[in-house]
């Protein structure tokens, strides 16, 4: 049975990782779905084989003008709006301790991460609102539970923000029938983390607390979204969803 038939759902950074992943499994199972994305680049052969079904539109999510410009499409295109998937992120390679993280580099994380994530809450909740409902699922991450192994104040700051910003809004917004949830996962192999994953050094530092022993996969988070997206979850609203491995539960990993 298809658990997303006749939504509408818009999937930020739709175009790589986690959210890409979730617009592939959110059209398997039936949804219409815009991914909004920066670089739209790899959903070439998605559009052809969902044709109809699928809408690519370029997005600054840090850009008021251009989230407002997103949702006038998928308002103009589909009237309404049931899922807003926010998944789009950044953690760039200069993002490390206090002292050493340049200004541009925090201002640049907050943007994006945090306050991207706000606006197209912002613009997002009036189509909902309008379409009886909805759900919206928000990427946050384990570090907004725990420091990381290696510094990367920023990122982590931004994701500390989009856990409490969740709960926020999913108080604002329970008895008007849209549920607000966010999702942690653990570390993902996705290009976000390419560059950390590729010194094997720093990717031996991240796998020794993973008592599962190994990275997750952008499908399990797509799968985990899906759970939040769709009706089975119809009683979670203010949820954080570890998807981790088991990370925030060790105290020591296994041998
Ligand atoms: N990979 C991990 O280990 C991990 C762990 C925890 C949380 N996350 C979070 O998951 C989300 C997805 O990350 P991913 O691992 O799939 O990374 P990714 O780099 O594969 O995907 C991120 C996407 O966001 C898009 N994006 C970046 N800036 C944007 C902007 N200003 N406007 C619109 N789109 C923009 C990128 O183009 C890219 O397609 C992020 O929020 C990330 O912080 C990832």
């Amino acid at each position: 049975m298809s658990r997303l038939s006749n939504k509408i759902a818009v999937i930020t950074g739709g175009g790589s990782g986690i959210g890409f992943s979730a617009v592939e499994l959110f059209l398997e199972e039936g949804a219409k779905v815009i991914a909004a994305d920066i670089n739209l680049e790899k959903t070439g052969q998605i559009a052809t084989k969902y044709e109809g079904r699928f809408t690519g539109v370029e997005v600054d999510v840090s850009d008021s003008k251009s989230v407002k410009a997103m949702f006038d499409t998928v308002e103009n295109k589909f009237g309404s709006l049931d899922i807003l998937f926010n998944c789009a992120g950044i953690f760039p390679g200069d993002d490390g301790g206090v002292l050493d993280t340049p200004e541009s580099t925090w201002d640049q994380v907050q943007n994006i991460n945090l306050k991207g994530l706000w606006l197209c809450c912002k613009n997002g909740i009036p189509l909902m609102l309008r379409s009886g409902g909805g759900s919206i699922i928000n990427v946050a991450s384990f570090v907004s539970f725990v420091g990381a192994a290696t510094a990367q104040v920023a990122y982590t700051a931004s994701k500390g923000g989009v856990l409490a910003l969740t709960r926020e809004i999913a108080v604002e917004y329970a008895r008007k029938n849209i549920r607000v949830n966010s999702i942690c996962p653990g570390p993902i192999e996705t290009p976000l983390l390419k560059e950390l994953l590729s010194d094997e050094q720093r990717r031996q530092r991240r796998l020794v607390h993973i008592p599962m022993g190994r990275f997750g996969k952008s499908e399990e988070i797509a799968k985990a979204a899906l759970f939040l997206a769709s009706d089975d979850s119809s009683f979670v609203t203010g949820a954080s969803l570890l998807v981790d491995g088991g990370i925030t539960a060790a105290y020591v990993t296994p041998e």
